[in-house]
């Protein structure tokens, strides 16, 4: 038989092959060291279409299998919400996976993912950033521990990408600050100026963990409204999944910024995930600017428009930042930055951060 006779390329539709789907990273992924293992039941449940976004989305998954081994997985996704917020006709490609040497599977799979959206009329797609569906390619660090909801994925992916006709179509970078006596003295003073302009800025804890939840969703779906890749998001949807994190670190170390008794910034920030999510080899010390228990991440930050250029991320990320010093961590990290975005990358600098991970997002027409 032909390579080409063995392959076989499906759109799948069962609870079993969903769950297939859901694995594939295990495959991929299973000579490293140390990676993130996916959320089988989150990505199956949205697979399925049982998710609190399943309204906005026409969803469908591919597979291509070489003989009987499962080698590559992509869902086509068509986001409404998207499409009605930028008025774009811009298809999604989400959970690429595949594994090394399948040119030919990966490219047929590709193929029939976006004929699926050039039938649903899509005109464009983009792989690599999808508001809470997708994250961007990276593009150094391979083989280490990527930063918590970020892609540590193989270099061959960029190859598959550029022969299926994807154009890189943007940049984005991962900082990380060293949490050192010198920049916990700046920050505090970034605290101080910030309150002396009449802003205060409290954790998610001491402003009510709830309240603070539904203040996210609406400051950030303010900050965000022209920002690129972005879509609004609902209270509704946001609460099942930041509620259950009442009573953990993230009530600390996440912030909310108020001036006049109303929030004008938010930060959405996680402690050190990696002891409790990652897999690590056993034997495998992690370099504590990656993980183990000292990098914290600063995962979204917003502020209000007429509140911005006075100072306002910087203290929240800053109470943040010194908070997870109090809390053992020594490093943080401010992820993830668009080349194109200079007040955060601005900010970032302003906090002492440095960039330490190279992504990217793919796009092309259909
Ligand atoms: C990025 C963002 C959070 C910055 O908020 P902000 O409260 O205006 O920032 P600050 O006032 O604390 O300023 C931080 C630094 O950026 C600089 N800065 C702020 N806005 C700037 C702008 N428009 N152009 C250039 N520099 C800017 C400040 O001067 C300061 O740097 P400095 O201390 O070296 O002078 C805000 O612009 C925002 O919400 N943007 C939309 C959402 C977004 O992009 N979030 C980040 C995603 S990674």
């Amino acid at each position: 038989m032909s390579a080409a006779a063995s392959i076989r390329i499906e759109a799948i539709n069962s609870p079993q092959a969903f769950e297939e789907f859901a694995r594939l990273p295990y495959q991929v992924y299973a000579d490293r060291e140390a990676w993130w293992p996916p959320d089988i039941r989150n990505e199956v449940d949205l697979l399925s279409g049982r998710t609190l976004t399943a309204p906005y989305l026409d969803l469908q998954p591919f597979c291509a299998w070489s003989g009987v081994r499962l080698v590559a997985r992509v869902s086509a996704v068509i986001n409404r919400r998207y499409i009605s917020h930028w008025g774009q006709q811009l298809g999604q490609l989400i959970h690429f996976e595949a594994a090394a040497g399948e040119d030919a599977a990966v490219g047929a799979m590709l193929t029939r993912a976006m004929e699926w959206l050039a039938r649903g009329k899509m005109e464009s797609v983009r792989s690599g950033f999808a508001a809470f569906l997708d994250y961007p390619y990276a593009i150094d660090n391979y083989g280490s521990l990527p930063s918590f909801l970020l892609r540590g994925n193989p270099e061959y992916y960029h190859r598959y990408l550029k022969d299926a006709g994807f154009e890189t179509e943007k940049g984005q970078i991962d900082y990380t600050a060293a949490l050192t006596p010198e920049a916990l003295a700046r920050y505090a003073r970034m605290v101080e100026a910030a309150r002396a302009g009449g802003v205060a800025v409290m954790s998610w804890r001491e402003y009510g963990f709830l309240a603070a939840v539904d203040a996210w969703t609406e400051v950030t779906n303010a900050a965000f409204v022209r920002h690129w890749g972005w879509n609004p998001i609902t209270r509704d949807e946001v609460r099942p999944m930041m509620g259950p994190l009442h009573g953990t670190a993230v009530g600390d170390l996440s912030m909310v910024a108020v001036a006049r008794r109303e929030v004008v910034g938010v930060v959405f920030s996680v402690p050190d995930l990696s002891p409790a999510l990652a897999q690590v080899r056993p034997g495998v010390k992690l370099h504590p600017e990656r993980g183990g228990g000292t990098r914290g991440a600063l995962i979204n930050i917003g502020v209000l428009e007429r509140a911005r250029g006075r100072g306002v991320a910087l203290a929240m990320a800053a109470r943040s930042f010194m908070t997870m010093a109090r809390n053992r961590m020594r490093y943080a990290g401010y992820t993830l930055v668009l080349d194109d975005n200079w007040p955060s990358r601005r900010t970032a600098m302003a906090l002492g951060a440095r960039a330490t991970g190279n992504f990217v997002t793919y796009r092309r027409a259909l």
